[in-house]
């Protein structure tokens, strides 16, 4: 059946360093998003990639002794590169943008001209306090305790001509929008309190103070704004403003993820500046929130940061992607810690998931030398389950349409406690002494079989790996695989055959890991 589009993006990231765990976990949720839309049948195009311009990289290049573009393919492309994270965690990106691809450039020339000449942008002069790292022009209202509202770092007064958008036009649309278009709801009351009732500003949109960036091309010296340079990749990347791509039947975007602190570039200016060429507006942004490092948010100059690639090698990358969406409600903050990643594995993936299917399937290899029999008997302890995991399927369907992952993981994992619980009232070592009991004891192996493969269904996009080699060991054929069968209690074939594997999630010793990771993290 054909389901139509489905669009979803990341921001695109800095490559000034190394991405963290936090990055990684913007790019894990659009990447259990994207493969659950594909799972359902839709046309999926998910896309992530940097954004390469600006004075910030162009002084770390600088540090470094290299040009700006040496530095940012290292980031991106080197070796433990950008590239290489993306691979690492299993992330199935359609395209990968970077700004300083041609056909961007190209593409943000036209943009800014168009706007130009539409009359939404004009030439002035600004006077205003500046934040380096940020971009940013500030008024003095704007600012939290005299420093930048976004960073928390020390603004400088700065002036310089300049190109203006007229985003203030748009405060009357923007705040009709806002409801319904921005996710969570608090962060629509936060932009409507804290940008558009004291007034939205027009913006400063171009800087002659270094030259990192695309050059405006009626006027030498300018280069753009790089947020107006980045904003724009969602369309660019399927070929707005240029012929390297013909992929706009993706535009309307689906959902934007971003992280909290540009949520306001997202909501006000992303919308304001499609308004003004007259294109249409993504569908959603939804603004999640931070991982914090014992309350402070993880950043590369606090030096708390949290290295992905170590975590996903000593773990895999399936483990670390449950854990960050499991823990973590996606709205909001949550601290990050090694004893919760480490607890969060034993407790769900070892002990409950894990537990039960190499329970189940090696009872089924003891009791029936792996093949069920056919023969088989209802009894008492069955319906809950059943029921249990039947209704799993449109629960986790309107969670996941939430972005709720915590929730849908929640559900699922319910399900797998029940079926443990089922083993332990069901006891099918008694069982198993007594011929006469075969039959009920195929229901049961049965019951417990198709559980499994329902929840693993449902999991695979946050753990595709692992589901793949739970499928295996279960025997369930390629077309049990899939998202509608998932529907359906019952749908394995009656002589399942199952073979045994390793543990798909082997139990960690706690105060070795976190020793471990004490000395490397
Ligand atoms: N380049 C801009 C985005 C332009 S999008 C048109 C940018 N880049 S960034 O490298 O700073 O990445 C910011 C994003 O990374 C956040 O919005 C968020 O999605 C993710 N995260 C970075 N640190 C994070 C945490 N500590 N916690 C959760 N997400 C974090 O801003």
């Amino acid at each position: 059946m054909d389901k139509g589009t489905f669009y979803i993006t990341t921001p695109i990231y800095y490559p000034s360093d190394k991405l963290h765990i936090g990055h990684t976990y913007c790019t894990v949720a659009a990447d259990v998003m994207a493969r659950y839309k594909r799972m359902r049948g839709y046309d999926v195009m998910f896309l992530t990639g940097t954004d390469e311009h600006g004075q910030k990289i162009e002084q770390r290049a600088k540090e470094a002794g290299v040009t700006p573009q040496q530095y940012v393919d290292n980031i991106v492309t080197g070796e433990g590169g950008i590239l290489d994270l993306w691979k690492l965690m299993n992330i199935t990106n359609d395209r990968f943008i970077r700004t300083t691809d041609d056909y961007h450039i190209e593409s943000i020339q036209n943009v800014f001209r168009a706007l130009y000449e539409r009359g939404e942008i004009y030439k002035g002069a600004y006077k205003g306090l500046y934040c380096t790292p940020c971009e940013s022009f500030w008024t003095e209202s704007q600012l939290e305790d005299g420093k930048c509202p976004d960073c928390g770092r020390e603004v400088a007064y700065a002036q310089e001509e300049a190109y203006f958008f007229r985003q203030s036009k748009y405060a009357g649309r923007l705040a009709e929008l806002l409801p319904g278009f921005l996710e969570p709801q608090t962060r629509v009351n936060e932009m409507v309190n804290n940008f558009l009732k004291p007034g939205l500003e027009d913006i400063c949109v171009s800087r002659t103070s270094f030259t990192w960036g695309v050059p405006v091309d009626f006027d030498p010296g300018h280069v753009v704004y790089v947020w107006v340079d980045a904003l724009f990749n969602y369309m660019t990347a399927l070929g707005h403003g240029n012929s390297k791509y013909d992929d706009l039947r993706y535009w309307p975007c689906d959902v934007h993820f971003v992280g909290k602190e540009i949520v306001r570039l997202h909501s006000l200016l992303w919308p304001a500046m499609l308004m003004a060429l007259d294109l249409p507006l993504p569908k959603k942004v939804f603004g999640h929130g931070w991982l914090l490092f014992e309350g402070d948010k993880m950043s590369k100059s606090k030096g708390n940061v949290k290295d992905p690639v170590i975590l996903a090698e000593r773990y895999g990358a399936d483990a670390l992607r449950y854990f960050l969406l499991r823990e973590f409600p996606f709205g909001s903050d949550g601290n990050f810690t090694n004893e919760l990643l480490i607890s969060r594995i034993n407790s769900d993936l070892a002990n409950d998931l894990g537990n039960l299917v190499s329970r189940t399937v090696a009872m089924v290899e003891k009791y029936f030398g792996s093949k069920l029999p056919e023969v088989r008997e209802e009894g008492p302890e069955d319906a809950e389950l059943i029921g249990a995991a039947g209704s799993l399927h449109a629960a986790y369907e309107r969670h996941m349409e939430d972005f709720a992952f915590q929730n849908a993981l929640v559900e699922i994992f319910k399900v797998t406690s029940r079926a443990n619980k089922y083993i332990d009232e069901t006891q099918p070592w008694i069982l198993a002494r007594d011929e006469s009991n075969k039959p009920r004891l195929a229901s049961v192996m049965y019951a417990l079989l198709e559980t499994v493969r329902i929840c693993a269904v449902m999991l695979q996009p946050f753990m595709p790996d692992s589901c793949a080699e739970i499928f295996a060991q279960i025997g369930a054929p390629e077309e049990l695989r899939c998202y509608d069968s998932a529907a359906r209690f019952g749908a394995m074939p009656a002589d399942a055959q199952v073979s045994r594997g390793d543990a798909v999630f082997p139990r960690l010793d706690m105060a070795k890991e976190v020793e471990a990771l004490g000395n490397e993290v």
